[in-house]
């Protein structure tokens, strides 16, 4: 195994190779996939996971990169490859998954996002490991971060489905409740 990885489960960096292993598999499958159903399912499950990693990479990991300066070239590239992925997610966000470029953008997405892991696994965390920072205490606050974003994207994930016509609900009046 890689010298910068660790086999500890709370540690920061196994934690965000762990969910670059699930985006990779999850990138497989939509390319093994026959109907437009399962292509459709695998891509939101990927993209609710992409949602979840790129936000706790931002708001955790690469500050605490860049305190102590890992090279700033390779912090902002990763922070546009961000910035593209952010931009192909919200298209697709607005797709159902039966329109002409549904497939070919996704497939785009999961190329970014596959170079991305490679430079980050390649590159940036050999060179975070080499820093003065407890990766410990870092994956404590990436889990925490992680079961909130979770909820969260759960829950936007929810009202969007019920919000679509056709839907049991699809009206944003709150039900009406009975008399106490
Ligand atoms: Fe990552």
């Amino acid at each position: 195994m890689f010298e910068w990885f660790s086999k500890d489960e709370n540690d920061a960096i196994h934690i965000l190779t762990t969910d670059h292993d699930i985006v990779k598999q999850l990138f497989d499958q939509f390319e093994d996939a026959d109907g437009p159903a399962s292509k459709r399912r695998i891509s939101r499950q990927a993209i609710n996971e992409l949602k979840v990693h790129a936000a706790i990479e931002e708001e955790i990991f690469y500050p605490a990169l860049r305190q102590q300066i890992v090279e700033k070239d390779v912090m902002n590239e990763a922070d546009e490859e961000h910035h593209v992925a952010k931009v192909l997610i919200a298209e697709l966000d607005r797709m159902d998954g039966t329109e002409d470029h549904f497939d070919a953008k996704f497939t785009v997405l999961a190329e970014n996002v596959r170079h991305h892991i490679m430079e980050e696994e390649g590159d940036m965390f050999p060179r975070a490991r080499s820093l003065d920072i407890d990766f410990l205490k870092l994956g404590q606050q990436i889990l925490r971060r992680k079961q909130q974003l979770k909820v969260i994207e759960g829950g936007k994930a929810l009202r969007k489905r019920s919000a679509k016509p056709g839907s049991k609900r699809t009206s944003r009046a709150p039900r009406k409740r009975k008399a106490a």
